[in-house]
């Protein structure tokens, strides 16, 4: 029998599991079995993008869960995510129209503006020459007609800064009821948490293991002290540490996965904590952002010529 997964209650009343399987880098070969595995450990939840290039193999998966009985599409959230080079008010409905299709899926439970970035159409990969200015008020009103259409149910943004986000506010009808973002004991974001809690929207954090896979990333959170005397006296793992450590603070997680025991050791956070004791040691590790997108930064091409403006100081 699966674990209870617990839930956050979005600003448009839904409820987003508080853990969700992330697909980046999740290669097409190996992401439909990591997504059955997660979805018959307990997982309601799969975090895709159009720019990670499985969303096809993950529509397969989808299906056949479907139509084995494992899962009911109502009990599933999907996330997917609008990529730089669609952001033309007129490519929006375009761009959610192939991930439905490649999902094979009438609707999306969340659907994400990637990156404040924007990119020539029909680019591929990330040469400075390929960006461009992003007006982010008129992808978002495109946005919002996806949400009243109910292809969208909710709609929000991803790696925006507070003060991104702040301009997004003035001009909306429809507020963003999410924010993903890169989050982890190294990388907190305390301040983005305050700005959206008082707005009401909700932080998903995403490389929440801070990514010990990638190449260049050095820093190994899981290595950290607070999180390895943590687990060692919990009798856990450093990455369901790492993990609970983010649904304690408030945010739901998005670990990637493709290796079946530790898709399954991911889950197991939900019937214990870390105590007070514990958790308040987590507050002094270093701050850190590992994924600082530069190369969405150019000195002389796109909106952003260095990383601090990229994320308003926010680095
Ligand atoms: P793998 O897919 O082989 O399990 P993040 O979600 O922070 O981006 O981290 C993803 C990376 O962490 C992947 O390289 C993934 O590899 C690895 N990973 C996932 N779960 C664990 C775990 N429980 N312990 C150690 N590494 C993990």
């Amino acid at each position: 029998m699966a674990k209870a997964i617990r839930f956050f209650e979005l600003n448009t009343g839904a409820k987003i599991p508080s853990i969700g399987l992330g697909t980046w880098q999740a290669d097409p070969g190996v992401v439909a079995e990591a997504v059955t595995t997660a979805t018959k450990a307990g997982y309601r939840h799969i975090d895709c993008a159009q720019a990670y290039y499985n969303e096809k193999e993950i529509g397969t998966a989808l299906q056949k869960l479907f139509s084995e009985g494992v899962v009911k599409r109502e009990d599933l959230w999907i996330t997917s995510k609008l990529w730089c080079t669609d952001h033309a008010p007129e490519d929006v409905p375009k761009a959610i129209d192939r991930t439905l299709e490649n999902l094979q899926l009438e609707y999306l439970d969340l659907y994400l503006i990637h990156w404040p970035v924007s990119m020539k159409k029909g680019s591929v990969g990330f040469k400075p020459e390929n960006l461009t200015q992003p007006d982010i008020p008129s992808t978002w009103k495109a946005m919002e007609a996806l949400y009243r259409s109910g292809k969208a149910r909710a709609i929000g943004v991803s790696n925006f800064s507070s003060k991104k986000l702040g301009d997004l506010l003035d001009i909306v009808e429809v507020p963003p009821a999410v924010n993903q973002v890169e989050c982890h004991p190294h990388w907190q974001q305390g301040k983005l948490r305050e700005f959206c809690k008082s707005k009401g929207i909700h932080l998903s954090g995403y490389s929440p293991l801070g990514s010990p896979g990638k190449d260049s990333i050095k820093t190994n959170i899981l290595k950290n002290p607070a999180v390895t005397t943590t687990a060692e006296k919990l009798g856990k793992t450093p990455a369901q540490v790492a993990l609970r450590w983010g649904l304690q603070t408030g945010h739901s997680v998005l670990p990637k996965s493709t290796n079946e025991g530790r898709i399954k050791a991911n889950f197991d956070v939900f019937d214990w904590s870390i105590p007070d004791d514990l958790f308040c040691k987590f507050s002094e590790i270093s701050q850190e952002k590992l994924i600082k997108g530069t190369g969405f930064v150019h000195e002389t091409l796109g909106a952003y010529k260095t990383v601090e403006e990229l994320w308003d100081g926010e680095v």
